[in-house]
């Protein structure tokens, strides 16, 4: 008997889930955002931040008025993100991890260039609605921008162009928004108190699991976080994408793959599984974080007038194919 093809045909002619409400979306993840901020600065408030965290926090424009609203913000913020992380530790069980990710390699979901995701997140989460916020397009190019400012490599500019598209999952085959957006956390080990709102396990069976529930579960100290499962979403499934399409340095990979991983590189939990390797990603993750959590109140980028500049870093590390004039990259 022949073996199992692993890869199915591709379909891309899978159709956007376009009655998802993006904007629903889009309100947890800002409710998200505003929780991590108002974290950072709680932290500096009560003098358990490291010097570099409270700089970040100065040169962040958080003024003292700014300070208050954020603060009403988060009280608002916190019921809808408690409730969206009961249901996200409920569900990110080893076995979901499992499927999601053998559904990941065996279908591609559409075939798009960066700069058409960058437009198709954009329309998807924001047409409803002109007057959001801030749309998909601003928030990474403005991340881009304010790295871009600091002189940083392109490699680093183009990651906070790209950081974000793996929201994209959201209108292909996610289950909720639970498994899109939100802090990451491993699974197949005991869920850390690192984590926020570490209560909300009770209910997630891996919680009651002989294995999953010990402190280093599957897992072995120093095996390394290449080797880890983190709790599927946006940040996962773009890491997968870029790792295997793009050039970007390892730097950049784990910047996009642990942007939201804010029990590890903001609350210092899950150190035991680190390597060597990890200790310069997580420098690196560190200095992305700050792009992605203050450059909102930034000017407003003009996507015409940027998108010649980003092109070429684009093309730099998503380098066209023979007959390409952009990657096409299979989402
Ligand atoms: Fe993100
Ligand atoms: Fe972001």
């Amino acid at each position: 008997m022949a073996p199992a093809m692993d890869i199915e045909t591709p379909n891309v002619a899978e159709n956007f889930n376009d009655h998802r409400d993006g904007l629903a979306l889009e309100a947890t993840s800002d409710a998200i955002d505003d929780v991590n901020v108002m974290k950072a600065a709680m932290k500096v408030k009560n003098g358990t931040a490291t010097q570099e965290e409270v700089d970040i926090y100065d040169q962040s424009q958080f003024d003292a008025e700014k300070d208050k609203t954020q603060f009403r913000q988060y009280e608002d913020a916190c019921d809808r993100v408690k409730n969206f992380y009961r249901e996200q530790h409920e569900k990110q069980t080893v076995a979901y991890n499992l499927k999601a990710r053998n559904d990941f390699k065996t279908k591609t979901r559409a075939e798009m260039t960066i700069w058409q995701a960058m437009e198709k997140l954009n329309t998807l989460i924001d047409e409803s609605d002109p007057d959001t916020s801030l749309s998909q397009i601003e928030h990474l190019l403005q991340a881009a921008e304010a790295i871009r400012r600091d002189c940083k490599p392109k490699w680093f500019q183009l990651t906070g162009l790209v950081h974000d598209l793996g929201k994209l999952l959201f209108f292909y085959d996610s289950r909720g928004q639970w498994d899109v957006v939100g802090d990451t956390f491993p699974v197949g080990c005991r869920f850390d108190e690192s984590i926020i709102y570490p209560g909300t396990f009770e209910n997630n069976p891996d919680s009651k699991d002989p294995i999953y529930s010990e402190k280093h579960g599957i897992y072995s100290p120093g095996c390394g976080m290449d080797n880890i499962m983190l709790s599927w979403g946006h940040d996962e499934y773009l890491y997968h994408i870029c790792k295997e399409q793009s050039t970007l340095p390892d730097e950049a990979l784990a910047m996009i793959r642990y942007h939201s991983f804010y029990p590890w590189h903001s609350a210092g939990g899950y150190r035991w599984m680190m390597n060597d390797k990890d200790e310069k990603m997580l420098a690196a993750v560190k200095a992305f974080n700050p792009y992605d959590l203050y450059s909102k109140s930034d000017e407003m980028p003009d996507p015409a007038k940027l998108k010649e500049y980003y092109m070429e870093l684009i093309n730099t590390y998503f380098p066209p194919r023979e007959g390409e004039t952009e990657r096409v990259i299979r989402w």
